[in-house]
């Protein structure tokens, strides 16, 4: 089972996405996380990198591609995972869709957390990230706006997104993902057993 989540800084994508990870037993893969990690090791992704994180832009698909497609080939993706934060863009995603295809695996939903620009903005001040700083969290706002944005239309046209209210506790959302996930896994055995 491959699942992606999608939605603007401080949706929940990492809270959310670890949580289902857990629930279902597959690895939480954060572009995100991955790519801070190759910044603090100064590894030649983590310097080219660096630029475009801390100014709160996008990382070059081609290196954002590099670092996940050699983590997915690793065994313990074999039966799914939870992909925090990737693709991002809409050629990262036709890369994604590419790299399963090869593999005669389909993506099994794309779950976008819907969130008030308000309420980002307030759990973002409230945590302090290197890259929180209101400037910078404008900055990943509008990058999301212009260059992410898209891949609902693009997921919603394949059929496979599912929307989900992003507000309120941390329960309450992770009861939503859940929701979905079981329908979707209900909808793919009714599939099968066509
Ligand atoms: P990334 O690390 O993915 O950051 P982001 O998308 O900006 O999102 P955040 O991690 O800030 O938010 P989140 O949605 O995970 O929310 P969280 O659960 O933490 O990417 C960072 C940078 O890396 C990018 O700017 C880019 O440069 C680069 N990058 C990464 N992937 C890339 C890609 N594919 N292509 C190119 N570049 C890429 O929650 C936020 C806060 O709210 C937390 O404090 C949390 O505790 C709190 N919270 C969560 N849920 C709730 C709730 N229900 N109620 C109250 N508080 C809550
Ligand atoms: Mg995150």
């Amino acid at each position: 089972m491959q699942i992606v989540f999608i939605g603007p800084p401080g949706a929940g994508k990492g809270t959310q996405s670890v949580r289902l990870a857990e629930y279902l037993g597959v690895p939480h893969l954060s572009t995100g996380e991955m790519l801070r990690g190759a910044c603090r090791q100064k590894s030649e992704i983590g310097i080219k990198a660096t630029e475009a994180m801390e100014s709160g832009q996008l990382v070059s698909d081609d290196l954002v591609e590099e670092i996940v497609f050699s983590r997915l080939e690793k065994p313990d993706c074999e039966s799914g995972c939870i992909l925090d934060g990737f693709p991002r863009t809409v050629p990262q995603a036709e890369a994604l869709d590419h790299w399963l295809a090869k593999r005669g695996q389909l993506l099994s939903g794309a779950l976008e957390l819907r969130v008030s620009k308000e309420l980002l903005v307030e759990r973002l001040s409230s945590r302090g990230r290197e890259d929180d700083d209101q400037g910078t969290v404008l900055e990943r706002l509008r990058q999301y706006d212009k260059l992410t944005h898209p891949l609902l239309d693009y997921y919603g046209n394949r059929q496979v997104l599912q929307v989900i209210e992003g507000s309120g506790t941390q329960d309450e959302v992770f009861s939503r993902v859940q929701g979905v996930v079981a329908e979707m896994n209900s909808s793919s055995s009714e599939q099968a057993e066509k």
